[in-house]
């Protein structure tokens, strides 16, 4: 057998699911992102009244700059992806490189008023990462937090949305009502639009998004979800580390929300890349597939239906929000 053959055919192989698992997470998005729209509740009240030049670190398809952007005059960009991003998203400067390096992203502004990165800090990882060499994750996020904040004016801000690690309790009593929306008119107006979450969800869920991942994405998409998790002390002491001051923390229940079932399966399917086969439609899931990704849905995560049909899954987030004072 000619091993080296074998090898780039594997390297092919994993190159080829990673750009597939890249275009459907961009479909999934562009068709049902805004499910999503509750993560941005706290991260619009961490991000706080707004103005000037916001960096969306690890922006994906844009979906923070399409909402958190409003406010600000100048939106840039940073992600590894090529061109990942849709023509209506108001990006107006996007550097492709490693989020590690920001310096040699080509980045045409120094100071930023705002970094905000959502559901990214988990795969900042170093190369040949291990699960065991904890230690060298941790330097390796003080390093990342402490360029990102040379990258900060003095006064300005991070914020950071991510997936807490396993076992982390939602403080709901953090979070009475909407925060200010007035600088966020886009989420105030789709907010509005969304059937009111159904009061079982919010007291009964539970939902474990890291273990999630771990058991289920990891096992069932067509490439592995390599990430660490942080909690909100290891989060706040990386923060501490990196050079910040006035930390804020909290875990906040951020719910998707769905038109009905098939919808939510199809976008789970799709924006994990779940199963060899690729629907392009939530009609054209099998019955028994849909029931598979329901019944993961239902023991990681739990949903729940509402009088209008609507659909939510169970999601919660670890935020918090930072400052670079010199
Ligand atoms: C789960 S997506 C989140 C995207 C977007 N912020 C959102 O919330 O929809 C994670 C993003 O991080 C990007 N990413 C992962 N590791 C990266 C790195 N080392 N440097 C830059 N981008 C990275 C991926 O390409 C992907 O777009």
């Amino acid at each position: 057998m000619n091993i080296h053959a074998t090898e780039s055919n594997e390297i092919v192989e994993a190159d080829n699911n990673l750009k597939a698992r890249e275009e459907r997470y961009a479909e999934a998005m562009a068709e049902l992102g805004k499910c999503r729209i509750l993560e941005l509740l706290p991260l619009a009240a961490y991000t706080g009244p707004s103005k000037g030049v916001l960096l969306d670190m690890m922006s994906g398809t844009g979906f923070v700059s399409d909402y958190l952007g409003e406010p600000f005059e100048t939106v840039h960009a940073i992600d590894k992806m090529a061109e990942p991003l849709p023509k209506k998203s108001g990006i107006s400067h996007y550097s492709k490189c490693d989020a590690a390096q920001p310096e040699v992203g080509n980045l045409i502004i120094s100071k930023y008023d705002r970094v905000i990165t959502l559901a990214g800090l988990h795969h900042l990882l170093p190369e040949n990462y291990s699960q065991f060499d904890k230690n060298k994750v941790i330097e390796y996020r003080i390093d990342c937090l402490s360029k990102w904040r040379h990258l900060i004016k003095d006064g300005g801000r991070i914020v950071v949305g991510d997936v807490p690690a396993r076992g982390q309790a939602i403080q709901h009593e953090k979070f009475q009502g909407l925060p200010n929306l007035d600088d966020f008119n886009n989420i105030a107006s789709e907010h509005s639009r969304l059937s009111p979450m159904p009061f079982q969800l919010i007291s009964e869920s539970n939902p474990e998004p890291a273990i999630f991942f771990e058991e289920f994405v990891t096992n069932e998409s067509i490439m592995p979800h390599i990430a660490f998790f942080e909690s909100e002390n290891s989060l706040s002491n990386l923060l501490q580390r990196a050079g910040y001051t006035n930390i804020k923390t909290g875990i906040h229940f951020t719910p998707w929300y769905f038109k009905n079932s098939n919808e939510a399966a199809w976008f789970i399917h799709t924006l994990f890349s779940i199963g060899t086969k690729q629907y392009n439609a939530p009609d054209l899931m099998p019955p028994d597939f849909i029931k598979w990704i329901l019944d993961a849905v239902e023991r990681y995560l739990g949903y729940c239906n509402t009088d209008d049909e609507g659909f939510w899954i169970g999601w919660k987030l670890l935020y918090a929000s930072a400052e670079n004072k010199i």
